[in-house]
């Protein structure tokens, strides 16, 4: 059974695979064999996150500079992974340009801006798409969405300590875990898989003592998501384990979203 979930001779592209989540969900595809081609927006960081990673037996990592708000980025930067691998099997869309600014003083340009980080996803799953069917290999395509996408915001946990959860946000997230679905039924029949991982609570270290606090009283496990809990979901939607699985919106959130 534990073979499903075995990665060796797979080759993953993951964007912003130095970020809280990413690091530790590009560390849990290495760990079970798959080769990565990790990207920052910056080449030097992407080639330092590379090394940084578990090694894998007859090849090695490597790292790209790729920007998904930009679609020559994009473009260049999945000509490179090709050219740099094998071939690229998985896709983890785990990048985002964040805004910190809520509904009440967000620009149109600040807001498109925001929601552009999903036509990002959307290039680079075409790319996957296009270069799996012309090799005649299975591919996975894995949005990293977020609870924030299937549920709105509690207003009042933010109140006095920052701006509450962006309208942009909410709306790029919910846009993602829909598109997961239509380009899932329209790739099924090419053997590529679209899912989409939700993480729920994961703050980093930067985020208040106070707002912790009060994010955990909202969640029925009572206590904030580590990164590592992400890993065996990754490494699921990624592999065999989930072939007969497809559209689908893997929620991780303490509960969150159950109450
Ligand atoms: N943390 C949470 O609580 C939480 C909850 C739900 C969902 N999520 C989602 O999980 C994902 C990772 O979040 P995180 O908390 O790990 O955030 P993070 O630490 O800020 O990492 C985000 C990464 O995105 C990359 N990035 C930014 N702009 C980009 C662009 N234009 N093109 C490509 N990559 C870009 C950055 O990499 P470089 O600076 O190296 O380019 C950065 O490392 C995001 O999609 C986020 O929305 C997080």
């Amino acid at each position: 059974m534990l073979s499903l979930f075995d990665l060796t001779g797979k080759t993953a592209l993951i964007t912003g695979a130095g970020g809280y989540l990413g690091s530790a969900m590009a560390k849990a595809l290495a760990e079970a064999g798959c080769r990565l081609v990790v990207t920052s927006r910056d080449a030097d960081r992407a080639k330092s996150i590379a090394e940084s990673l578990p090694p894998i037996d007859g090849s090695e990592h490597v790292g790209i500079a790729l920007d998904h708000m930009d679609e020559n980025s994009v473009t260049n930067g999945f000509s490179k992974a090709i050219e740099l691998t094998d071939g690229i099997d998985i896709l983890v869309n785990n990048g985002n340009e964040a805004l910190g600014k809520d509904w009440k003083d967000v620009s149109a340009e600040e807001f498109n801006r925001q929601l552009a980080n999903q036509t990002g996803y959307f290039l680079l799953s075409r790319a996957l798409r296009e270069h799996t069917v012309e090799r005649g290999v299975t591919g996975s395509v894995i949005m990293i969405g977020s609870m924030y996408g299937v549920v709105g915001s509690y207003p009042d946990t933010y109140k006095d300590i920052c701006a509450i959860s962006p309208v942009g946000y909410h709306a790029l997230k919910g846009g993602i875990i829909q598109m997961t679905r239509h380009l899932s039924v329209c790739w099924a029949k090419d053997d590529v898989r679209v899912n989409c991982l939700s993480p729920g609570p994961f703050p980093g270290e930067a985020v208040s003592e106070e707002l912790v606090k009060r994010l955990e009283e909202k969640c029925p496990m009572g206590r904030m998501g580590k990164p590592d809990e992400l890993k065996g979901a990754i490494v699921f939607l990624a592999s065999q384990a989930s072939s007969y699985m497809t559209g689908q919106n893997l929620v991780i959130d303490g509960g969150w979203t159950a109450w």
